[in-house]
């Protein structure tokens, strides 16, 4: 699946961009699903918020029990000071998370693409475990930062083998909050980890190493159907979202099962719903 050419760029950039990889088809059937997911969510039941600025604050019962179930998450600027939406529910929620791939027949599909078990092999993950999936909103006007940070953060594994494989489901582009990444970025050290102990969470400083700047950051400007693989250390970014238009994306986390999995993770799967890799 993957050419020489192209390993060889994720390994010394720590990232591949394969424009073109989803039909607009298969975009289309996925977006809907959520469409309805979302139509289907009671927000009576869930104040949940993500935020990726200062998720360790944040977290809460919803979260951390979400990692083998189908939540949606609201923004953070989704409420006024009174406590109700500022605009339409479907123009709220900030994501959809975290077992999309395993529980919904329409995002299994999705996932469980066998062009994407050849990219994992290409790149050494010789045993694929999905562990997360993102349905991710970007809303216009509101659609939170996602600030520097490294997904191996959240995925810990002993040695390191989190990969990402991100879809853009709409065109994301400098307007909308697209990903910027360090080329490279990837073999440097990893500065933090997310901790969880029992239903707290915290974050360790792992390595003072300061985050890229723009002068090193390049954006990631991707087309509808676009997959971007990036390595699970490689620095990467979204600014908030202040235009009028929806930047829409899908995400998987991916470790190698021959790495151990680490218990201070804070997702864990129990034997109900075992992890599993893309066949
Ligand atoms: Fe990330």
């Amino acid at each position: 699946m993957l050419s020489d050419a192209q390993k060889d760029r994720f390994r010394r950039d720590g990232y591949l961009v394969l424009p073109g990889f989803k039909r607009a088809e298969d975009i289309a059937a996925l977006r809907d699903r959520a469409g309805e997911i979302v139509e289907a969510f009671d927000p009576g039941q869930s104040r949940a918020i993500f935020s990726t600025t200062d998720q360790a604050r944040h977290t809460d019962d919803d979260f951390l029990s979400s990692g083998d179930k189908v939540r949606c998450f609201f923004e953070e600027e989704a409420f006024d000071e009174a406590g109700a939406l500022r605009q339409a529910k479907a123009l709220s929620i900030n994501k959809i998370g975290h077992a999309l791939h395993d529980l919904d027949p329409v995002f299994d599909r999705f996932s469980r693409d066998p062009r994407l078990a050849g990219i994992a092999a290409g790149i050494g993950l010789a045993e694929p475990q999905i562990w997360q999936s993102m349905y991710i909103f970007k809303q216009p006007g509101i659609g939170g930062e996602v600030r520097w940070h490294q997904d191996a953060t959240f995925f810990e594994t002993d040695p390191i083998t989190v990969t990402t494989f991100w879809f853009a489901l709409e065109d994301a582009d400098r307007s909308n909050g697209c990903l910027w990444v360090e080329p490279g970025g990837h073999a440097g050290p990893l500065r933090e980890r997310f901790v969880r102990a029992g239903n707290t969470t915290h974050m360790e400083r792992l390595d003072p190493t300061p985050w890229p700047t723009d002068a090193t950051a390049v954006p990631l400007e991707a087309t509808t159907g676009t997959l971007v693989v990036f390595h699970g250390k490689l620095p990467h970014y979204s600014a908030p979202n202040r235009s009028p238009v929806s930047r829409h994306a899908y995400t998987l986390h991916v470790t190698d099962a021959r790495a151990a999995y680490s218990a201070r993770n804070w997702l864990q799967r129990g034997p109900d719903l075992p992890v599993r890799g893309f066949v």
